[in-house]
Parts: C-alpha cells; structure tokens; sequence
C-alpha cells in the first residue's frame, strides 16, 4: 500500500503554534513565512514535499490562560485554534495540513509513542519530592511555579526555565519558590515520575550536531545548519545532559497510558513534537498516501521550521524520542530563525507590543504580501531584527510601489498604447543590443541563482535577487527610453518592449513563493498559466501574447496609516480606557526600596544652549543643591518652575545631558493625551522629606 515515488521526499514542519493566544508578527517572521516560501518553491519546482503544523493545545501556557480568563483548556484551544488558522490565511501561509493536540487521534498517537520507548526501557521511573500547591491541589512543575533563578538570582524565574540568562532548570532549583496558580509557597510531596536519561546520548548527539553523522553514516551536512543552532546545541551538549521528566502530575494533558497513573499526563514537550506525526497522519489519510513514507523511509528529509526558543527541544530532545522509538527519521534541517523586535522593543503578548495578524488583515483584506514582502526582507535568519512601521512604509513605497509596481506598469500601459496589448514577437539574435543580451543573460541565471539562495535558507538574499530582477527591468526601461524612439525607430521599440514582456513574465514566476497574491496576477496579465519555476527563461511570454488587465499593484501608504498603526501598541485591548497605559512587569519590593525618592524645591531654572525640549533645573533636595537636566521645556517656562516642590528620584546614576551633569530626575505624571503635570506635595511637605 505504500506509495512508492523515486523522488525524494522533504516533510517540513512549522512549530506548532499555542492555542492560548493570537499569532502576531514574530511568530510569523520565526517559523511560517520562511517555510511557506520554502515550500512554494519546492511545489513550483515539482518536488515531493508535505507541509504539516497545527496547534499545540496542552502545557501550561493553555491552562493558565484559562484560569485567567475563568474558562476551561477546551474552550481556550477551540477558540484559538480556529483563529490562529484566520491569521495564517489571512497572509496566505499554504500548510498542506494543520491539525490540533487535542484530538482524541492525536492522544492515541502520543501515547501509543510513550508505550513504545517504555517497552524499549527508554525511562528511568522515580519517585521524588515535588513542590505541591496545597490550595490548588496541583503538582507544580514548569511555568506553574516560579522563584529566584539560582544561576543568575533574577526574580521570576520559571520552573523549567530562567528567561533572564536561559538557563534550563527544575523546579526544586529555585529560591524562594512560589505557585504561580495561588501564590502561596509550595510544599514537598511524594510523586512517581518518568524520566528520560538523556545522559546517555550525548556521544552520538554530539556526532549527529557537529559533523551531521549518525549510526556511523553522514546524515546531513553539518556546515548546512545554522551557526547559531549548532552553538545552542553543543553549548547544551557542553554543559551535561539531565535527565528530563516526561511526564507531569496534571489533568490537562494527554494521559499516561500506564496502569496507576492516573492524574498523570505526558510531558507538552513529549506530546507536542508527535503532533506532526499526527498531522502527517492526518494529511496522508485524506490524500491516499502512507504517512509511514514521510516518517520512516530514510529517503525522506525532514525539516523543523522553529523559532530559537525552540532549537533544543527540536535538536536534541525530540530526536533522542525519535531514535529511542527506533522506527523514525531525525531531522535533516533546522532552519530555526532568531527573535524579530518591534519598534525597539521586545515583542509580549501581556504588553500589548505586538502586531496582530488577524487585526492586520482584518483592517488591509489585501495586504498580505505587503506584509510577506517587508518581513521576508528582515527575517532574523542569522541574528535578531526589528520591525518598524516606518520602514515598512519605506519598502513598500521605495521598492515595491516604485519599483516593481512602476515597471509591470509602465510595460503594460506602453503595450496597450503601441501595440493594442499585443506582445511583439521575438527578436532575431543580431538585432540585440550587448544591454539586450545583459538582460536576458541576467534572466536566465536568476531562476537558478534564487533557488540555491532558498534551499540554503537565505530568504532575505533570495527576495532581493527576486526584487532585482524587477529593478534590472525597471533600469532598462528608463535607459532605453521607448517612449522617445517609437516615430524614429520602431523596430528597436518592439525588441525593447518584447524584452521587457520577458522581464515582467518571469516575475509572475520567480516572486511566487514570495508576494503569491501579486505573481498571480501579474502571470494571469501576462497570460501565463501554470506558474512552474522551470518555465521561467527569456520566452516565458510568446510574441502575439494578449495581455490581460492589471489592477494597479501596490498603493502607497500615506503617513496617517503609519500613525495609526504606531498608535496601537502596547494600548491594551483588555483595558477599556484604550489611552491608559498597561500596567509593567512586575518588580519587586527590593528594587523599590532602592530608589531614593524625596521631595525638593526648585530654586532656579534656565533653558539648555541648544537644545529645545530642556530644562536645566537647580534643586534645594534638603540634603544638597543640585542640578537636574528635565526634558519639559516643551511643557513649561522656567518661570512657571522656578519655586515648585517636587519629587525627586535623588540616587538616579548622574548622567551627562548636552554637557550638562543631570543629578538625579524630577517625577512628572503624564497623562493620556501625552501632556505633563508636576507631582505637587501637599502643604507640610518639605525639601528632604523622603518618599516611601
Ligand atoms: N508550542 C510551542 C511554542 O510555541 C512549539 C511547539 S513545537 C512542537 O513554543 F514541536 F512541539 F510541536
Ligand atoms: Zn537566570
């Protein structure tokens, strides 16, 4: 019943997404866009190739969104798990499948794994304390408790992780422990556990990650992987490999097919990676294929498209599952992209300091490869990058309204006007020009030239040599300058405008995989129907070609959109007042103490040579005078300050401001339309009067 191709075949998985919350921009920059752009190329090329993902629904990322909303897991992941799909179709993320963990298939799945490497003897079962919730009657284990991190001493730290220097920790690790579900501070409790010993795999992992061997054969070509994967995996490697439990002691989860263990479900790091099997399954189901062809025949390449906080999970844990179970393939690739910021900040979900795909689309129904083209062009591949609403209005406008828009254009308008939108016929060979030959020669090594880009991973360098493509038409047009020869040479305005048809033709071909949505209609104008990467060449549009129509390609975005959309973030949508700013992370009552805060009396105040927005201030703080640089002079007149009480921040390191040494900061409040208020004390207030 297998299907049996000579082709090879490549499964490619995106990490699932959690369905506890919407897809933003990052995630789609991380692990979606790059693949989709893989995975078109590889379909327009003919190749084998399955595109799986769906939505992780377990793990306490599910659970503790529920309990925050006052809501159940299954109501969090049925909501989300429908709009996550909204999102990756609203910017045309092509997934062959997606399906979701928790299904009763997939939990069959999982644990028909688990009974495997038990039977292969791949566990270690203990029985140890754990931290226990008493008010919760929950075990706590991963993101449900937190404490101080013993490697760095950073607040906060998660149970399996320290975000603050990524250290990987347990539980019974942290300082001071804490349950993030009541706060109340944990007890020891006996429980029964299975781990697995990934001590024991450190040779061959070693040889799999570094030199891309495994079971004495190459595998895959370790200079192919990313440095930055192969660091964090060997710098994991490097440190010793732990045992890592499997399993958890709560009721959101797959259970723990093993007689006694009741309340007991499967690690989210276990079952989650098994749901692209399941999706595999799935997928094969509907399409009359054997998934056991994608998963286990060692002509198949499996790639991961993850993001970086994944790479361990996908490098090292998921392939030691894969190997202990024995009948799998391991990852061939990990292509894993690193972290994208936005407008010069880390983006989080609890800040609001995001961008949302749906609300995206939802608001621009046509702006999906606008949005593919500017996140393509600063994917974080090698190292983290940043998404700015100006320099998404600076691409678009520059490179794809001016240029791409602008040649198909002009090539269609000059078309219509001198041949009725006929494409004139090809010219012989001795009637080029070395710049005709430049042209097509440049034509003919792109196709070849973006392919190697896209199979190394390098999306950003391949959109370019698409784009260029385009500039090179763009360039050509504007040098040959059709428009002025057409009453004195026409036979040279046909080779210069047959060529440029080729131009705008391999276009609708080689941006496929980048801006679907605008390669399709300019193939359907150029009247081009199967849009396969080996049709491009320098006859892609035969002389006598009718050209269809072509709506104008990409609007200009105008000031006010790029307002707007600043605007939005970090406004909470939670919050009913949309101008009041969301609360910050949380500190703690030791950093607090450590600000000196007191009153103080401004006794003079002068502007700053030169510089429009300061003040420069003398205070009388009880304790000293002193000089503070204030960025209010926008707001006030140094007569309207001086002989203010104030509030002062007096141990702020100095600082020195347009050369100006500014000793400590005056607290102003501002307020929701950005204007600035003084904290006035009350009367009896005096200078020195600390604040606590
Ligand atoms: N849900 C995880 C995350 O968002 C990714 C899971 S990937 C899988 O970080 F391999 F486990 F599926
Ligand atoms: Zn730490």
């Amino acid at each position: 019943m297998s299907v049996t191709t000579n082709k090879k075949r490549r499964l490619i998985t995106s990490a699932l997404p959690y369905a506890n919350g919407h897809i933003h921009l990052g995630h789609i920059a991380g692990a979606y866009l790059p693949a989709d752009i893989y995975v078109r190329y590889l379909r327009s090329v003919g190749e084998n190739v399955v595109w799986v993902c769906g939505s992780d629904e377990h793990g306490a990322a599910i659970t503790l969104r529920a309990k925050k909303d006052k809501t159940t897991p299954q109501e969090i992941v049925d909501k989300y798990h429908v709009e996550m799909q909204e999102a990756f179709s609203g910017l045309d993320i092509s997934f062959d499948h997606y399906s979701r963990t928790s299904s009763a298939r997939h939990h069959k799945v999982a644990q028909d794994f688990f009974l495997k490497l038990l039977e292969n003897g791949s566990f270690e079962v203990k029985t140890e304390e754990q931290y226990y919730d008493t008010e919760e009657d929950q075990f706590l284990a991963d993101r449900y408790i937190t404490g101080t991190c013993p490697k760095c001493e950073a607040e906060n730290a998660y149970g399996d992780q320290c975000e603050k220097c990524g250290s990987t920790l347990s539980p019974t690790e942290l300082i001071n422990p804490k349950s993030t579900l009541s706060g109340s501070e944990p007890v020891l409790k006996p429980t029964t556990l299975w781990y697995l010993p990934m001590g024991r795999h450190e040779d061959w992992l070693k040889d799999y990650i570094e030199k891309g061997e495994l079971d004495g054969a190459q595998h895959h070509d370790a200079k192919a992987w990313k440095s930055h994967v192969i660091g964090q995996c060997k710098s994991w490697i490097d440190g010793g490999l732990q045992s890592r439990a499997m399993t958890r002691d709560l009721k959101w989860g797959v259970p723990v097919p093993v007689e006694g263990a009741e309340g007991k479900v499967l690690y989210v790091w276990l079952d989650a990676p098994i749901g692209y099997i399941t999706s595999t399954m799935e997928w094969a189901e509907k399409n009359g294929e054997d998934w056991r062809d994608w998963w286990q025949n060692p002509d198949t390449e499996l790639l991961h498209f993850i993001g970086k906080d994944n790479i361990v999970f996908h490098c090292i844990i998921f392939p030691i599952l894969l190997k202990e179970h024995g009948d799998y393939i391991l990852p061939h690739q990990v292509p894993a992209n690193e972290f994208m910021n936005l407008e010069g900040d880390k983006i989080s979900t609890s800040r609001n300091w995001a961008v949302w795909v749906k609300e995206y689309c939802g608001e621009n129904p046509d702006g999906s490869d606008v949005m593919r083209y500017v996140l393509a062009s600063i994917m974080p591949e090698q190292r983290d990058s940043e998404f700015t609403w100006t320099d998404f209005r600076d691409r678009v406008n520059n490179e794809l309204a001016d240029v791409l828009g602008n040649f198909v254009n002009r090539v269609l308008v000059l078309t219509r006007k001198y041949y009725e939108g006929v494409v004139p016929n090809a010219p012989s060979d001795d009637a080029l020009s070395k710049v005709d030959k430049k042209v097509l020669a440049s034509l003919t090594e792109a196709p070849g030239k973006i392919a190697d880009l896209i199979e190394r991973h390098r999306y950003r360098e391949a959109q370019l040599e698409a784009m260029n493509v385009a500039r090179l038409g763009n360039k050509y047009l504007t040098e040959e300058e059709p428009w002025k020869l057409m009453k004195t040479d026409p036979a040279r305005v046909e080779t210069i405008m047959q060529i440029a048809s080729q131009v705008v033709g391999n276009l609708g071909v080689l941006l496929e995989p980048f801006l679907p949505r605008t390669a399709e209609k300019i193939s359907k104008a150029m009247g081009i129907a199967e849009k396969k990467w080996t049709d491009a060449s320098t006859g892609i549009v035969a002389g006598g070609t009718k050209l269809g129509e072509l709506p104008i390609l990409f609007a200009k975005i105008d000031d006010e959109f790029l307002e707007e959309q600043v605007a939005k973030l970090g406004n909470n949508s939670s919050n009913t007042n949309p101008n009041i700013m969301p609360q910050k992370d949380p500190t703690t009552f030791d950093n607090f103490t450590q600000m000196d805060l007191r009153v103080a009396t401004v006794t003079e105040c002068v502007p700053v040579k030169k510089a429009d927005k300061l003040l420069q201030l003398t205070l009388d703080t009880g304790l000293d005078v002193r000089t503070v640089v204030s960025g209010i002079a926008e707001h006030f007149k140094p007569e309207d300050v001086i002989g203010r009480r104030v509030v002062l921040l007096a141990n702020l390191e100095p600082r020195k401001i347009r050369g100006v040494e500014s000793q400590g900061m005056v607290l102003m409040a501002t307020n929701a339309d950005g204007g600035l208020r003084f904290i006035t004390p009350e009367e009896g207030v005096n200078p020195g009067d600390v604040i606590s």
